[in-house]
């Protein structure tokens, strides 16, 4: 993908400079479209708060309500519609919509008008995971009504891929499962670059066979490295320790995915809240929200469009943060950032405050040397770190600094 777009890019400065030294003309140089997902997908996905429930004026009033909570100018940018929008196929082979959603074209021209950008989901299977009509064996047909409807974003889910295709078809031998597994994604994003439309390919086949090393390499701009986020901490704190050691996968157009957001469902506390945006944006993990979005509350709200968290996450260099040390149930994790810059983020995992008291920071392990002047992202004011300052984190809240000049 990256080496095809390179060429392009080549070619058309070629094009550019050959038809210069022929003649007089210099004819100006054809822009290629940007490659998608250069930095993390932001948006808002359907499944977390509606999940099989969700219909065309759901998305219509989520795609209103990221204009006029902010959240657009946040940077949310993809609607996503999850399962459950599909019908049957025709004599042809044509998918149709449900009920539920009666005009898919009508509803992009309308996601559209607002800015904003539409993605669907589907899958390598007979069925999606909710039972719906999935993608087997009508790929490239599938591709090409997507590109029709004017779709931005396709999730992948494997779904019943695993039971009826790889289970079924080779029993007993993983390899040979994993291997039609891949082809099965392959197919798909193939069928995706003839349909001819950017269109982001996010695979979701919950980290199985270190999608990271294969994904990249078959137009794969994400791929889910765990199994599904629960709105809750255990959920949460969970997915966030399996992402250690995945920094190296991840980069502009491809993006290790740890799952939506959960902020502002289920019971999650505004500290947790807090922690679960504030390591997503450490991961620079694509930020797709999946909260109720006409009740969204004041504060959460205030997390979701933290624009000091939202850079971090969106940083151009694209560089995923690490875990560097835990020290009793204290979390800290740093992420390179563009111009020199690091963020460092302190998480109490613990259930209480006493957890980080007194918690003291390693400099040293961070690689730094000497008091490093920073600004606490969630407070918006100057912090100084240093060594023996006591930090004290209520449980499961995150400190969050962004140091411009690491020393
Ligand atoms: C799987 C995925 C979820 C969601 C559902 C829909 O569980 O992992 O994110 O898409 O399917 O059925």
């Amino acid at each position: 993908m990256h080496v095809s777009r390179s060429l392009l890019i080549a070619s058309l400065v070629f094009a550019t400079i050959a038809s210069s030294a022929q003649g007089p003309a210099i004819r100006p140089v054809a822009h290629p479209p940007l490659p998608v997902a250069a930095t993390p997908p932001m948006g808002w996905n359907s499944w977390n708060f509606f999940a099989g429930k969700v219909t065309d004026q759901d998305i219509r009033n989520a795609a209103d309500q990221i204009v006029a909570t902010g959240m657009k100018d946040a940077g949310y940018i993809y609607i996503n519609i999850d399962d459950t929008w599909e019908a049957e196929r025709d004599a042809s082979g044509v998918l149709h919509t449900n009920s539920k959603f009666p005009d898919m074209k009508a509803l992009a021209d309308y996601v559209h008008s607002k800015g904003l950008k539409l993605g669907i989901y589907s899958g390598p299977g007979l069925k999606t995971c909710a039972g719906f009509a999935a993608s087997l064996d009508h790929e490239a047909q599938d591709a090409q009504l997507y590109a029709s409807w004017g779709i931005d974003y396709l999730k992948y889910d494997l779904c019943s891929f695993r039971r009826d295709e790889m289970a079924a078809k080779a029993p007993n031998d993983k390899a040979a499962q994993m291997r039609m597994m891949i082809a099965a994604y392959d197919k798909m994003g193939k069928a995706l670059k003839e349909a001819g439309r950017p269109i982001v390919y996010s695979l979701c086949q919950y980290g199985w066979d270190s999608p990271w090393e294969w994904a990249p390499a078959l137009g794969g701009n994400l791929w889910r490295t765990t199994g599904d986020v629960q709105a809750n901490w255990g959920s949460i704190y969970n997915i966030i320790n399996q992402q250690a050691g995945l920094a190296k996968y991840a980069g502009p157009g491809h993006w290790n995915d740890p799952d939506m957001l959960e902020v502002g469902n289920g019971r999650l506390t505004l500290a947790e809240n807090r922690s679960h945006f504030s390591m997503w944006a450490m991961l620079a993990a694509p930020l797709l929200a999946g909260n109720d979005l006409p009740n969204m509350k004041p504060e959460i709200k205030a997390i979701l469009t933290n624009s000091n968290v939202v850079a971090v996450d969106q940083d151009k260099l694209g560089r995923q943060g690490t875990h560097v040390y835990s020290d009793g149930e204290v979390d800290v994790w740093s992420r390179s950032l563009s111009g020199g810059a690091m963020a460092v983020a302190v998480l109490n995992a613990g259930s209480d405050r006493v957890a980080s008291h007194p918690f003291h920071l390693n400099l040293a392990k961070l690689g730094l040397h000497g008091p490093q002047k920073g600004k606490d992202l969630w407070t918006s004011k100057d912090i100084t770190l240093t060594e023996n300052m006591p930090i004290e984190l209520d449980s499961h809240d995150t400190l969050l600094v962004r140091i411009a000049s690491p020393k």
